[in-house]
């Protein structure tokens, strides 16, 4: 069980993660945050949950949180001037503060564009941003982060449509999910200040998965084949076709697929 007293002591960190708001179960926590956000809690507001009931990813879907074995929780921000195209750059803000907590444990995670942690082709993390707008400017954003620690914690096969794992199973130990969850809150506090900078972007492209190789993006109406170039300004996939044209993806319901990929959902063609 997470310790409410010791994560209060170690916390904020970077200015995140107080005031805490802690639940043993809850529907989700970015929606609590949401509310927490709509009544003027303010920047930095942490909700942390043991289990979620209603735990969501991007587009409604289904994130699987069972009690005592995963991470799950989400921050409050409220950045100052941040236009609606940063959006992404939040996305990845959260998945390479996972990315790099999860390196301090001495595994390597990569980012699979652009919202979740992969760990040697398995999700082991998945990042929701959430935002409210005034105009075209971020009143505030809900930066919410689940990460599979226990074996428990990752889901039965046939409820998910990539590969998961935890990172227990990854270190081969039973990793302190206080300290896991101090390292993330940290690195998203150190990154907040560069978000959009060329340093993030260059962070998020060193940890990209499928980079160089070939991979399958599947688009609202069509699918689209390329080979994989990196990440470009406003968080944009881009690829090259066999044409030798690059495309660049915009954030959105978009689904990327290695093509060799051999889980039920590679087959999007
Ligand atoms: P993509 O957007 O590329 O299709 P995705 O299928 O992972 O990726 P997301 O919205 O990023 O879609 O994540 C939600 C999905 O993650 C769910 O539909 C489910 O398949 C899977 N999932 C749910 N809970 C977990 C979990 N704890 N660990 C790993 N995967 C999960
Ligand atoms: C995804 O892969 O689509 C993103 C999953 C994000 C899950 C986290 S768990 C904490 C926060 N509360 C939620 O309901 N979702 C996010």
């Amino acid at each position: 069980m997470l310790d409410v007293e010791r994560l209060q002591s170690d916390l904020p960190s970077h200015g995140l993660g107080e005031p805490l708001h802690f639940f043993q179960s809850i529907g989700s926590t970015n929606d609590h945050a949401m509310s927490l956000a709509r009544d003027g809690a303010p920047h930095g507001t942490l909700v942390v949950a043991e289990e979620q009931t209603e735990g969501k990813g991007r587009f409604g879907r289904k994130w699987f949180t069972p009690p005592n074995s995963a991470l799950a929780f989400s921050l409050l921000l409220r950045p100052e001037g941040i236009p609606i195209e940063a959006m992404g750059d939040l996305t990845a803000l959260g998945a390479l503060a996972v990315a790099e907590a999860i390196e301090g444990l001495g595994i390597e995670g990569q980012i699979k564009w652009p919202n979740d942690v992969m760990l040697i082709g398995q999700k082991v993390a998945g990042v929701l941003v959430e935002g409210s707008w005034i105009g075209d400017q971020l009143e505030h954003a809900i930066l919410g982060i689940g990460i599979n620690v226990r074996p428990e914690s990752v889901p039965p096969k046939e409820e998910i449509d990539i590969p998961a794992t935890c990172i227990d199973t990854a270190v081969g130990g039973r990793v302190d999910r206080h300290d896991l969850m101090l390292k993330v809150i940290e690195g998203a506090g150190k990154w907040l200040p560069q978000l959009g900078s060329p340093a993030l972007i260059n962070a998020w492209n060193q940890r990209l998965a499928y980079r160089d190789q070939a991979v399958i993006v599947k688009l609202s109406k069509h699918e689209i084949v390329g080979k994989l170039l990196g990440v470009g300004v406003g968080g944009r996939l881009q690829l090259m076709l066999n044409t030798g044209e690059i495309f660049e993806v915009a954030f959105g319901d978009v689904h990327l697929r290695p093509v060799d990929m051999k889980s039920k959902s590679a087959k999007l063609v």
